[in-house]
């Protein structure tokens, strides 16, 4: 389907997040590489998506698994050469596939050598680059984002006998946002990958760029209008590219990212995500209702975008306790699982595998308003392991076939950088891509059927949304429309089948045509229209006056 002039492409996107290191092992070494990923381009052709977004793949200790940068312009060698990144974001291209590079510049490795020299000595001309401070009482107001593993968002450096400001890991420290000299240095950062034609940023950690006194240190108008300045210059250089905020914020915090549209073209909604996990084991569209009603309006050249899960832990800090305690007690009854203030597990398991489950998620997350993000391995219902630390559970290699080291690296499997998932129900003899293509019912081509459909109109990616009431609460529906195309979205929440009566009188007149199938459903009159739906299931309507 043709763009609409003036539709900005990322209103169409459909997102799959990927990750070097994972996806596929082309020199034998157990890790993930470049001409490997680029190898797999025609995989993720076939699935439909248009759109890659790369977790981070510069130099790096690798103790946050590359969100600790050690070299912002450069690729870690494990993954490749520079000329290995070039090429597979020509043959990207060349398929009609965007790709969207990870920007961590809130903070970087203590390796970086801007931080070995910042710490070296009081005197260093780079001593301003970080945070420094004699005390570490300072800023006591902000919180520790990770709980599990952080005293404090201070630590001491032994070397310049200061503390340095960091809000993730302690080996992470904060760049210090107040000095032009770093603003501009990030700028030339993004300068060199938009020059070598990457489409956009995901911006890591937006909210934390500038520190004040007797703040929380989030959201502060100093960090906006450094974002803003971004935002400025990318219009000015590079018009098209698109800024991806992950802020993850309460909506009201979250309305400022998207500013007059000239702030992000887009952010991730982070409150909708646990509340459709919730609305599904509740059975109750409220989670999710309300939860959109509360979603201030966007500029029109703005997007939210949607996921189920992603490299992290399923986030439930934009929740309140009680919620909190409920999305523990129903998807973490082992508290292996979880992690900071979320739970470390991927789709498949959090669903019990429930197939049907699976698809009414995805349904969701492809109907609601907003860009749709895939995490890799989801569209085959990988599982996880939560003997890995930390967040590598859900980071295993991607399952090729039932093959050595399924399908995805020559090397010994010792020498894998993280073991394959191996359990018999997600184990890679059980679920792999190869075997998946196989079958027509396979999860895997059932999320490119799903993804088809979505492309077949752009009611979805930019149309408005309307929500239906019915009686039934168990029933999630709503009207997506732009211009004179309108589509009926109905969802199951439940667990059993359900009736709906639904008052579509303002449809009168109009036919309802199952997108999938294609298949004509009665007309639209006065009374209220009766339908019955399965276990978890939904239908996409076309509606159509003929
Ligand atoms: C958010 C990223 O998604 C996460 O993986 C990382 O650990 C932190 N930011 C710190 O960069
Ligand atoms: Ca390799």
């Amino acid at each position: 389907m043709p763009l609409e002039k003036d539709e900005p492409w990322y209103k169409h996107a459909i997102i799959y997040q990927a990750h070097v290191r994972t996806f596929y092992d082309s020199n034998g070494d157990g890790i993930g590489d470049f001409p490997g990923l680029d190898e797999k381009l025609d995989y993720l052709v076939d699935l439909g998506i248009n759109t890659i977004w790369l977790m981070p793949f510069f130099p790096s200790p690798l103790r946050d698994d590359g969100y600790d940068i050690a070299d912002y312009y450069s690729v870690h060698s494990s993954y490749g050469t520079l000329e290995d990144f070039k090429k597979f974001l020509v043959s990207a291209h060349e398929r009609r596939i965007r790709v969207i590079i990870e920007m961590v510049l809130n903070h970087t490795s203590d390796q970086h050598p801007w931080f070995q020299e910042s710490r070296s000595s009081q005197e260093n001309p780079r001593r301003d680059w970080y945070v420094w401070s004699s005390t570490d009482a300072r800023y006591h107001e902000a919180r520790i984002i990770f709980l599990d593993t952080e005293m404090s968002n201070w630590a001491w450096d032994p070397v310049s006998k200061s503390y340095y400001w960091h809000r993730f890991f302690s080996h992470q420290p904060d760049l210090n946002y107040d000095n032009p000299a770093v603003r501009e240095e990030i700028w030339n950062v993004m300068k060199f990958w938009l020059e070598m034609g990457v489409d956009g940023f995901r911006l890591d950690a937006v909210p934390y760029l500038v520190e004040r006194e007797g703040t929380n240190c989030e959201n502060l108008p100093e960090t906006h209008a450094i974002l803003k300045e971004l935002r400025r210059k990318l219009d000015e250089q590079f018009p098209g590219k698109m800024l991806l905020a992950e802020a993850n914020q309460w909506p009201a915090d979250l309305r400022p990212y998207f500013a007059d549209g000239d702030e992000f073209h887009m952010a991730f909604h982070f409150p909708l995500m646990p509340r459709m996990f919730m609305g599904v084991k509740l059975e109750d569209r409220k989670p999710i209702t309300e939860i959109l009603q509360q979603t201030p309006e966007i500029p029109p050249s703005c997007q939210w975008c949607l996921f189920l899960r992603n490299h992290d832990e399923l986030t439930l800090e934009m929740l309140t306790d009680i919620e909190r305690d409920y999305m523990n007690d129903s998807y973490a009854q082992d508290k292996a699982m979880r992690l900071n203030l979320g739970i470390r597990r991927r789709l498949a398991t959090l669903l019990d595998n429930d197939r049907r489950r699976i698809e009414l998620m995805n349904g969701m997350l492809m109907s609601l308003p907003g860009t749709p993000s895939i995490y890799y391995g989801d569209e085959i219902g990988m599982g996880d392991n939560i003997n890995l630390g930390d967040r590598n559970g859900v980071r295993t290699p991607m399952q090729w076939s039932g093959g050595w080291n399924g399908g995805f690296s020559a090397a010994d499997p010792e020498k894998l950088y993280a073991p394959l998932i191996q359990d018999p129900v997600y184990g890679f003899p059980a679920v792999n891509v190869l075997s998946q293509k196989r079958t027509q019912h396979s999860l895997l081509n059932w999320m490119g059927r799903l993804i088809a459909v979505r492309k077949t109109t752009h009611a979805f990616g930019s149309g408005s949304i309307e929500f239906l009431y019915p009686g039934n609460q168990r029933i999630l529906a709503y009207v997506r429309q732009l211009g004179d195309e309108k589509i009926l979205v109905v969802n199951n929440l439940s667990n059993a089948a359900q009736a709906v009566e639904l008052d579509l009188r303002r449809y009168k007149g109009n036919i309802l045509i199952e997108m999938f199938g294609k298949n004509i459903f009665p007309r639209v009159g006065e009374l209220p229209y009766l339908l019955t739906l399965g276990p978890y299931q939904f239908y996409w309507f076309r509606l159509r006056r003929i």
